[in-house]
């Protein structure tokens, strides 16, 4: 059974609204064509005018965290039912960068991921191991405590798309080879099988995240197990569309 192929951007704490809404308008007729789901996840601050300005087009706006609670004395966080007065479909969650810099665990990103299922939501579940991880051999075993904490409670895992992000490739320019990529994606693969079902393992979207670009996407999304991608540096500049049209 075919999988959709998903190309999400990942703005992080970039753009403004001025460059926000003109790279948008860049990049709507040149993704219009695309055979893939098109997102790009934005600050929460310009998720509305971002939605204004991608109106009508095929380009959805998610956002970049989502709180657990569905409200209450939780400063500076945004709740689901925030996002979805804007019609925001899809929500980054547990990313290195939440991981590293704001305390974010495994059991955080299980709380939010259950919160953004229950609120109609999907979810975009980073995982991925840091360089000394891969180095001492222990990439699986990362990646089993992500994946069964994580995602733990969660009923349906086709409901979200995981985003395999090995840390030592984020923002570095080091992609993980086409190779390293798909063996650990397959392995990901294999692992929601273990947790869920056989079929769930193979509906589910995966996607590949790290220094993705306009040269090294073809080669990527070639393998059979990498369904998309997370795409940060390149999301923000017109090379998303190049990516988006990674099979033209
Ligand atoms: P990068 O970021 O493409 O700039 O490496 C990817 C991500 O962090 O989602």
């Amino acid at each position: 059974m075919a999988r959709k192929p998903f190309i999400a951007g990942n703005w992080k704490m970039n753009m403004t609204v001025e460059s926000g809404k003109k790279l948008i308008e860049e990049l709507k007729p040149l993704v219009k064509d695309a055979n893939c789901t098109v997102a790009l996840c934005v600050p929460a601050i310009l998720i509305p005018e971002m939605t204004k300005a991608a109106a009508g087009s095929n380009i959805s706006i998610g956002a970049e965290n989502v709180h657990f609670a569905a409200s209450g004395a939780y400063t500076g966080e945004i709740s689901a039912a925030m996002l979805k007065d804007y019609g925001v479909k899809f929500v980054i969650i547990g990313h290195s960068e939440r991981r590293q810099y704001f305390g974010e665990t495994d059991e955080t990103v299980n709380k939010r991921t259950l919160t953004a299922l229950e609120n109609g939501l999907t979810p975009i579940v980073c995982v991925g191991e840091t360089l000394s991880q891969r180095e001492n051999g222990e990439t699986e075993k990362v990646l089993d405590t992500q994946l069964e904490t994580g995602l733990k409670g969660v009923e349906d895992a086709t409901k979200l798309i995981i985003a395999y992000e090995p840390v030592w490739a984020i923002g570095t320019g080091k992609t993980a080879t086409d190779e390293q990529a798909q063996e650990t994606i397959a392995y990901i693969r294999k692992k929601i099988g273990q947790l869920f079902c056989p079929k769930c393992a193979e509906k589910v979207i995966i996607q590949y995240g790290g220094s993705m670009n306009a040269a090294n996407c073809k080669g990527l999304m070639a393998q059979p197990d990498i369904d998309g991608g997370l795409i940060g540096g390149a999301s923000l500049k017109l090379d998303f569309a190049t990516i988006v049209n990674y099979d033209k």
